[in-house]
């Protein structure tokens, strides 16, 4: 076999047997294809796409490229979920909680933030001591014990998505549903849940732009998971506005405790209500919505989540003392307030300028080698649909730099006011299951 021929073939849009796609997995893992063959096959496959068949075959080949993750030795249903990423994203350290207080199995691997994303690794090493590098054997002896571990990804999770991600980073194949979807399905299902709930965004912070194109991704990885024998589902969600109020590290996980202590953002909570619902029906915990809704708020309201996050701070050495006094954590010396200058309705706020500001701030990266200020971000003061007057406080800017001029006009520009009243649409668009 010759990756030239599978090239042509898919540049042709002709359909890929099954052997063709392990070839090239297997030899581009190995480094027997080179990079210039691949980006040619990202390219072609882009403009040609895949069918069902081609992108589980693509999913299972780049999942078995490396480690696959046993967690056969934990007792129950393991449940995971995955975000596309977003701005203000804390849902893991509120929702994991929450599911495991009410009996489900949370091993869960995440990531790191880069760009206008934040990541929930490093949401969590905003509290001292936490360990985000569990050995395996470490991992699932916390779940077995308490019900949940977040962790990194280990090095050998999909090394042939490492290598192809980052080659589709400069070579213009990103946004391809097929490449995008193998991606995330490979590393979710080497990591060893029995079922998966995937949040999907969409809109101007998001990585699919439109309710359609997010549609037809979620479709596609809910798809994947059925084909690969896993309970899969998908929730699209709206990102024309940051998620909750709080943008940046140590902001953030202050939100997801103030929201175990039943204090949280209203489409924060709705989001966190809904996707725990789900996933406790996905353990078999729950029978149906009205029921995981019930036990979602008894969790909060009986800070049995709350405990569980403290519970899982303890076992992964973070010092726990800091979800129940949130006041230790780290006060950029700045905080300015940004102020409305013209008088309405709030119509957007755009997540990807609140997320880049963030990041210049100093709550984010530009590249993976930068370092994080663990206080520094954003807290909106006002939500899509809210009144305001000139003057009003619209959000708070917390850095340490000196120099924050542009950062402000940003975020102030990233303020749409109507002189219309604005109606707000729920946050979940759409929940798609087989
Ligand atoms: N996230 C991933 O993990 N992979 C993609 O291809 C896109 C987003």
């Amino acid at each position: 076999m010759r990756m030239v021929d599978i090239i042509e073939r898919k540049r042709d849009g002709e359909t890929l047997t099954n052997d063709e796609i392990r070839f090239f997995i297997d030899g581009y893992t190995r480094g027997e294809i080179p990079d210039y063959q691949a980006s040619s096959f990202a390219m072609a496959t882009l403009f040609r796409g895949m069918n069902k068949e081609e992108i589980a075959t693509l999913t299972d080949s780049m999942m078995h490229s490396g480690d696959v993750i046993d967690l056969s030795s934990i007792k129950g249903v393991k449940v995971d979920k995955h975000s596309t990423g977003g701005v203000g994203d804390k849902t893991s350290l509120a929702l994991g909680p929450l599911v495991a207080a009410c009996g489900a199995k949370v091993a869960k691997m995440s990531g790191r933030g880069l760009g206008h994303t934040g990541g929930t690794l490093d949401k969590m090493e905003s509290i001292p001591g936490m360990r985000i590098e569990l050995t395996e054997e470490e991992f699932i002896n916390q779940v077995n014990s308490i019900g949940i571990a977040i962790m990194g990804q280990t090095k050998k999770l999909v090394p042939a998505d490492k290598k192809l991600y980052a080659l589709r980073d400069v070579t213009g194949t990103v946004e391809s549903i097929p490449l995008i979807a193998s991606s995330i399905m490979s590393k979710k299902l080497a990591s060893g849940s029995d079922s998966i709930l995937l949040d999907v965004k969409f809109g101007r912070g998001a990585f699919m732009k439109t309710f359609d194109s997010a549609k037809t991704l979620a479709e596609t990885m809910v798809e994947i998971g059925d084909s690969l024998k896993r309970d899969t589902r998908a929730i699209i969600t709206d990102m024309n506005q940051p998620l909750g109020l709080a943008v940046g590290n140590a902001l953030e996980v202050k939100e997801a405790i103030d929201t175990l202590n039943g204090h949280g953002p209203k489409d924060f909570v709705e989001l966190v209500r809904n996707a725990g619902s789900i996933m406790l029906q996905q353990a078999g915990i729950a029978k149906d919505m009205d029921e995981g809704f019930e036990m979602i708020d008894n969790a909060i309201e009986n800070r049995s989540g709350l405990e569980k996050l403290k519970a899982m701070v303890k076992a992964q050495g973070g010092d726990e003392s800091y979800i129940s006094n949130p006041e230790q954590f780290p006060v950029a010396k700045n905080i300015i307030e940004i102020k409305a200058v013209d008088a309405g309705y709030i119509e957007r706020i755009d997540s990807l300028e609140i997320g880049l500001s963030a990041m210049r701030l100093g709550a984010g990266r530009e590249t993976m080698a930068d370092k994080i200020d663990m206080s520094a971000g954003i807290v909106l003061s006002k939500k899509v649909g809210d009144k305001v007057e000139i003057g009003d406080i619209l959000a708070y800017a917390h850095t340490n730099h000196d120099n924050f001029a542009s950062e402000v006009a940003d975020i102030r520009h990233a303020f749409s006011i109507s002189h219309e009243t604005v109606s707000t649409n729920p946050i979940i668009h759409a929940y798609i299951k087989k």
